[in-house]
């Protein structure tokens, strides 16, 4: 761990296509509601991660300016799936169009880092390799879709557990940990689109961790695998899963074999790689 608390990884991220909506409306102060199936787990105070993103927006502006955010959840809470970093990337493009600030990419990917690990990725999208503590990109170039299925767990896990549990079960294994190193095998199958690769090569070092304090995961990524998924994995610091299907029937009825098997919540299909932070 660094001396901030957080630790230093290599993660290849990947957008998907599972869209939180953001509206920004003219308002005096900054506030914000949620609606959707997710809306109640999401806090509305300050710990919301888009009125900070808001609030650090108008700071870089020098101005008090106010906003009503409304997000509409579809990306699950707490679930690994960076879905409250989404939703920062989303009020800092939405806030920058409302005020008229105009401010270029390279400035709200600065306040961006500020806000959480993930955020500037959520406004990047496509696919890239991630340094420091995540925030440091380089994008990477990928060939055609990749078809994936979320199963979606009930209720939520910490990321900030799941990365204390890693480091006690390194502690506790006596696991000698090296620098973080990207995985070429998964670059080249990322490269040139070969899901039977990519599949094969899947790696989450988070994923013991989550396993260990959600153990109904193992199931879950286990009927995937035996469901024929080319690749199974936690996704983020869980508790969703990700499953890698060979097109878009396979992913469609993957889902819905998850989804019936009770091993999770609802499994969706989804594709990759997808914008990030976007007007529509
Ligand atoms: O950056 P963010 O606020 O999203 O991180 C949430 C928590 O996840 C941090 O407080 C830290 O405990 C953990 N974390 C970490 N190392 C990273 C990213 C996150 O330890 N690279």
């Amino acid at each position: 761990m660094r001396d901030d608390g957080y630790h230093d990884l290599v993660n290849v991220f990947h957008a998907v296509s599972i869209f939180d909506e953001v509206e920004a409306k003219e308002s005096e102060l900054v506030k914000v509601g949620v609606v959707g199936e997710w809306a109640d787990q999401v806090p509305l105070d300050d710990g919301n991660l888009a009125i900070q993103a808001a609030r650090a927006l108008a700071k870089h502006a020098g101005r008090s300016y106010g906003v009503e955010l409304v997000i509409r959840k579809a990306i699950p809470v707490a679930g690994g799936m960076a879905g409250g970093s989404a939703d920062a990337a989303g009020a800092l493009v939405a806030c920058n169009e409302l005020w008229g600030l105009g401010l270029p990419p390279e400035d709200l990917m600065e306040i961006a880092a500020d806000l959480g690990s993930d955020v500037p990725f959520s406004l990047l999208g496509g696919t890239a390799v991630g340094t420091g503590r995540g925030e440091q990109l380089t994008g990477l170039e990928t060939s055609g879709t990749f078809h994936w299925v979320f199963a979606i767990a009930d209720g939520g896990l910490s990321t900030a557990k799941v990365y204390a549990e890693c480091d006690r079960l390194r502690e506790a294994t006596g696991e000698a940990v090296g620098w973080p190193q990207v995985s070429e095998p998964l670059l080249t199958a990322l490269r040139t689109g070969d899901a039977q690769a990519l599949g094969a090569v899947l790696t989450n070092d988070l994923q013991p961790a989550a396993l260990m304090l959600r153990r109904s995961l193992a199931r879950t990524l286990e009927t995937g695998r035996d469901l024929g998924a080319l690749g199974a994995i936690v996704s983020g610091s869980g508790p969703t899963c990700a499953f890698l299907a060979a097109d878009a029937d396979h992913a469609r009825d993957l889902s819905i074999s998850l989804t019936a098997s009770g091993v999770c919540h609802t499994a969706a299909p989804t594709t990759g790689p997808a914008l990030g932070a976007h007007l529509i």
